[in-house]
């Protein structure tokens, strides 16, 4: 049975275009399983974090011949590792022990979508990159309204940042792969985001799918 949530309005915006680019709204048994299992939320969003300054660092490097890129993401995966520190933080407030957590199969199933020439791998590793950082913005408004004070007020906060990534990521999808190849590959890679958001997920994650029943 569903627990009831109390339910607190908070003013939280996200940016049309940010929400008109993902394909499906968080569904809300996903936000039931969050609130049910908090502890497994922050312990999974600190690995989200330190993933998501390790993928901008694996770019840097990768394509280190580029100073714009190079800069702009040293910036983010500097701001993901500040975002990892602050969770760190909330986890010893609240006596969450640290354990490792299997990844979700979210990044994967985005990743296998990945052409593997160039310079079409790098667009579609950008476009994968707004998607993450897109649907991490969503969730945090999802749960905003239903979570105590401390947590409510440290995801509004976030989801501005990952909001800007997005918009980041996907600027500089542009800039290497010009607005129709863009265009085609997020039209590409939108419904298996969709699929991976609303089908049957045994394993509850930050970026994970609907709870299977009895999850
Ligand atoms: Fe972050
Ligand atoms: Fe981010």
């Amino acid at each position: 049975m569903l627990q009831e949530m109390p339910v607190k309005p908070l003013p939280v915006m996200l940016p049309p275009d940010l929400l008109a680019f993902l394909p499906c709204p968080t569904p809300a048994a996903w936000v039931q399983a969050a609130l049910a299992q908090q502890d497994v939320l922050l312990l999974d969003h600190r690995n989200c974090e330190l993933k998501a300054a390790a993928s901008a660092m694996s770019l840097i490097a990768r394509y280190s011949h580029d100073a714009q890129l190079a800069m702009s993401l040293s910036k983010l995966a500097r701001e993901e590792l500040v975002h990892h520190e602050q969770v760190l933080r909330l986890l010893k407030r609240r006596n969450i022990a640290l354990r490792p957590l299997t990844a979700s199969r979210y990044a994967v199933g985005l990743r296998a979508a990945v052409r593997t020439h160039e310079p079409a791998k790098l667009v579609d590793t950008l476009v994968v990159g707004a998607f993450i950082e897109a649907r991490s913005c969503e969730r945090f408004a999802a749960l905003v309204p239903h979570l105590d004070d401390e947590l409510a007020a440290f995801y509004a906060g976030l989801l501005q940042s990952e909001a800007r990534h997005y918009d980041n990521y996907l600027q500089f999808a542009r800039r290497f792969g010009g607005e129709a190849d863009v265009r085609r590959t997020v039209d590409r890679i939108r419904p298996i985001e969709q699929s991976l958001i609303e089908s049957p997920d045994a394993e509850f994650r930050f970026h994970s799918g609907c709870p299977a029943s009895g999850a």
